[in-house]
């Protein structure tokens, strides 16, 4: 076994940053398992393509717990508490249980009203600025995930902007000790918000889970609440913000899907479909680590703590699964799509990310019926590192 990186993704900068899929495809056509290095700077096992991206995802040889991590790692740990997302079976079945009884289909169905007009609000505000241009980003797909992630857990006097430098260190940073220091700082402000919960609790998700209680009486205790706040807060509203940029310049950099759209709003619900598969906002899921030996097509990954990765953003995109997959095509059927993982951590906040995006993409395209890319798509700035995929900022003018 060779610890040498064959393929150094990092040292390949904007150009992978900017547009990943060709590398990720030339990969797959030698072979669905590459040593590689990451922007982030480790070592990891790739898997691409669908069929062993899937069962990669599912495949519980693979854990997610970093006392797992071979001490030879080059990196540690951005995540407060203990969460569902770090944790293997038994753990993670009694953590997710004992969520998923508050963070119901009712509780999202009940916030439906409320992104309605949270989106009418940042709209109205946006359409009164002067020229007619802004970032959409800053306008939209940015502060509406967060009011609502807030309004879910029952954080209303968050300190936004500390909030979102701290979490976008933590999850889009390559500097290891700023993601660190942005991770505590999180932590101390998670710890102040649950301790006001206890005494004042509200009718929201945060104070809910402090008192669910599931069977024999099992609680969660206080790490896995800070856990449980930290998933929730950074994975509920980092996401859905890139989704929300990335299919909307998925629609202007394609006019002829832009006008299918306009001319029949039915077909939203399969568009973000579509936008989830052709320009996921996760390229790569969190942390795998092997715990024995897995063999995959013909590869051999070691046990003992190995980092594993699955090019979510390339199984989406692999012709095998999807004909013309490189197409992006809001009529196709996009199902079976791994944009929020899959197996026993598949994303428990999908079907809340799906009706904000639907709720954005639809409410913009109405208010704003002459909407146009405001800069050059090749000129935009993309986030760093293989974790999330999105610009940075998205011009656009009305
Ligand atoms: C477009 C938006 C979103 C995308 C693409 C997305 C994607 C993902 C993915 C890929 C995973 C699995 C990671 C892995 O296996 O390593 C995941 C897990 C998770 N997501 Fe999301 N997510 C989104 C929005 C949300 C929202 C809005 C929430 C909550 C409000 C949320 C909460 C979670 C939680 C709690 C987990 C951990 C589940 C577990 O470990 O059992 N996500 N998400």
């Amino acid at each position: 076994m060779t610890t040498e990186a064959s393929v150094d993704l990092g040292a390949l900068g904007e150009r992978f940053t900017r547009d990943p899929f060709p590398v990720y495809a030339e990969l797959r056509a030698r072979g669905p398992v590459h040593r590689v290095r990451i922007p982030e700077g480790a070592s990891a096992w790739l898997v691409v393509g669908y069929e062993e991206g899937r069962a990669a995802l599912a495949d519980q040889r693979f854990s997610k717990q970093w006392r797992n991590a071979s001490p030879a790692l080059v990196a540690r740990q951005v995540s407060a508490g203990t969460s569902m997302l770090s944790s293997d079976a038994p753990v993670h079945t009694r953590l997710r249980k004992l969520v998923a009884r508050e963070f119901t289909a009712r509780r999202v169905q009940q916030l439906v009203p409320r992104i309605q007009r949270m989106t009418g609000e940042l709209l109205d505000a946006m359409l009164a600025l002067p020229g007619r241009r802004t970032d959409l980003v800053e306008a939209l797909s940015y502060p509406l995930p967060m009011s609502v992630i807030c309004e879910l857990l029952g954080v209303p006097f968050l300190d936004r902007q500390a909030f979102r430098e701290w979490s976008n260190t933590a999850v889009s940073s390559v500097d290891a000790a700023a993601r660190r220091a942005a991770t505590d700082d999180m932590s101390g402000y998670l710890t102040g918000l649950l301790a006001g919960k206890r005494q004042q609790p509200g009718d929201d998700l945060m104070s809910a889970l402090i008192h669910t209680a599931g069977e024999e009486g099992d609680r969660l205790c206080e790490e896995e609440l800070i856990g449980m706040a930290w998933l929730l807060l950074v994975a509920g509203h980092e996401t859905t913000v890139s989704l929300i940029t990335n299919g909307v310049l998925a629609l202007l950099t394609h006019p002829e899907q832009l006008a299918a759209l306009r001319a029949d709003f039915g077909l939203i619900d399969n568009a973000v479909e579509e936008m989830l598969r052709y320009a996921g906002p996760v390229e790569t899921p969190t942390y795998r680590f092997t715990t024995e030996e897995v063999e995959i097509g013909g590869t051999v990954i070691p046990g003992g703590g190995e980092l594993v990765l699955v090019a979510m953003s390339d199984a989406n995109r692999d012709p095998g699964r999807y004909p013309d997959a490189d197409r992006f095509d809001i009529t196709r059927d996009a199902r079976g799509h791994v944009a929020f993982g899959h197996g026993i951590h598949y994303c428990l906040g999908a079907p809340l990310a799906r009706v904000e995006a639907a709720v954005a993409i639809r409410s913009l395209l109405e208010r704003c019926p002459d909407l146009a890319l405001d800069t050059d798509p090749a000129a935009l700035n993309w986030r760093t590192g293989v974790l999330i995929r999105g610009p940075e900022t998205l011009p656009v003018r009305w």
